[in-house]
């Protein structure tokens, strides 16, 4: 029953710092598992997904420090088993790296069925598929995954029939050390695919391509240990810019990569945004009205599905009718917590129709999951009244210390804790 306490209607100015990537930073713990000598990482994100996963590494005998906040030593030689038994591994999406993890390692995993957010059916067909190129048999059984490799991993061409973030990732952890030459088809493109494949690299693997929608990955015996850093957060960076825009602010985003927003950045333009990229920085400034526009989410470098319901909430308030498509989740739930603040949004299956209303007004909202909590935080930011926004662990499963960083930029929101055991009333 936590809860942020937000009164909109403050511009937000000044520097934010990004955290590393979600994304990247849960596929880069599992793939420790593969490394035959001690790993340091840096730039990891302080975020409750991030520690399901090192508990998950732990569980398995692996050894995890923190040398501070953001950097983690992870000594895998003294994992010792190819079983995740935690059930914590059911409440996160990203516990199903360790399959392709543990089958590099072991030639065998066993894992429970993953977790995460509630977008209807998140099928896992095309990992299974993969795996079974390379040599596994695959079996589901009382909530759990198994993936046995009798006759070791070996290398196959695999071309995926979705373009799919998850399972090309799997498949380059399942692949590393696999005998001979695996080719993922069809392969997904995003920035934390290309940031798993580096860090593999940097540890010895032969991994081409990634970034484009040709994998090749040469199968290596051994690989050694290294210090990596993971790359910035695009979606944090972008829903850091959101905000901006949406209050009419003038925001530094710092220690993102400029590359990885350029299509947040050409829809927040196209809604009269003044966009100025650095190097490792984008400064966002409006001071006009948001104007409508239309999103369709795509595979990258499309518009990312992650950033929908944020600009989708930026688009409530703008002049003008929009229409938002978003065919990857079934992803518009949280429309009808937007409705209460006022927001005029019809939606038919994967598309929203959205007529721009001339200000949101504060409520009590929930959020749904960890982006559309993010979209109900920068709604409170440019509402009239005040937002309750509660539920608010969906949020900080990815949003390192966001009411810090907000109220470092002059948002006035803090965070409610409900006392333990009574239920808070709606106070709005
Ligand atoms: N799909 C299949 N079969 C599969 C796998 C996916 O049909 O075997 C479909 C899905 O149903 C979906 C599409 O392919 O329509 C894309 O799914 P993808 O596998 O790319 O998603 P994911 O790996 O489960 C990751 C992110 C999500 C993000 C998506 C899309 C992680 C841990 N999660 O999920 O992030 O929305 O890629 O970019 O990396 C978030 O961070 O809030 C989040 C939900």
């Amino acid at each position: 029953m936590d809860k942020f306490v937000i009164r909109g209607g403050r511009r937000l100015v000044g520097e934010v710092e990004i955290s590393g990537a979600k994304n990247a930073a849960v596929a880069i713990v599992a793939a420790t598992v593969l490394a035959d000598a001690p790993c340091r990482i840096e730039n990891v994100p302080d975020i409750s997904d991030v520690r399901v996963m090192t508990h998950l590494l732990e569980e398995l005998g692996g050894t995890v420090h923190y040398l501070d906040r953001h950097t983690i030593e992870v000594d895998p030689r003294t994992i010792d088993t190819d079983t995740v038994r935690d059930q914590s591994a059911q409440t996160i999406r990203a516990s199903y790296y360790f399959i392709g993890a543990l089958l590099g390692r072991y030639q065998s995993a066993v894992v429970p069925l993953p977790g995460g957010c509630n977008f209807g059916v998140r099928p896992i067909d095309q990992h299974l598929k993969a795996f079974a190129a390379l040599g596994g048999s695959c079996s589901m059984n009382e909530g759990l995954i198994t993936v046995k490799a009798p006759n070791g991993i070996h290398g196959a061409n695999i071309y995926m029939d979705v373009v799919t973030v998850g399972a090309t990732m799997n498949t380059i952890l399942a692949a590393v050390k696999a005998r001979g030459l695996t080719v993922i088809e069809n392969a997904a493109r995003e920035p934390h695919v290309v940031d798993l494949a580096n860090f593999l690299n940097t540890l010895g693997a032969d991994i081409r391509g990634a970034g484009t929608d040709t994998i090749r990955i040469h199968g290596v015996q051994k690989l050694r240990g290294a210090t990596y850093a993971i790359i910035p957060d695009q979606i944090e960076a972008g829903t850091y810019m959101a905000a901006a825009a949406a209050t009419g602010g003038d925001v530094t985003v710092k220690n993102v990569t400029p590359q990885h927003l350029e299509s947040i950045t050409a829809k927040l333009e196209e809604m009269g945004a003044v966009i100025e990229e650095g190097d490792d920085t984008v400064r966002v400034v409006c001071n006009r009205p948001l104007r409508r526009c239309n999103v369709r989410t795509m595979p990258h470098p499309g518009f990312p599905t992650d950033m929908q319901p944020q600009i989708t909430t930026l688009l409530s308030f703008a002049h003008g009718t929009s229409i938002i498509n978003d065919g990857i989740w079934d992803r518009f739930k949280y429309v009808d917590e937007l409705r209460r603040m006022g927001a005029q949004i019809t939606v038919n299956r994967d598309m929203a129709v959205v007529e721009g209303v001339d200000h949101l007004k504060g409520a009590t909202v929930r959020a749904l999951d960890l982006r559309a909590g993010a979209a109900m935080v920068i709604a409170g930011l440019a509402a009239t009244g005040v937002t309750y926004v509660e539920d608010v662990q969906y949020i900080e499963r990815g949003f390192e210390r966001i009411v810090e960083k907000l109220v470092g930029l002059g948002a006035d929101i803090y965070r409610s804790q409900a006392p333990e055991g009574v239920a808070l009333g709606k106070l709005g």
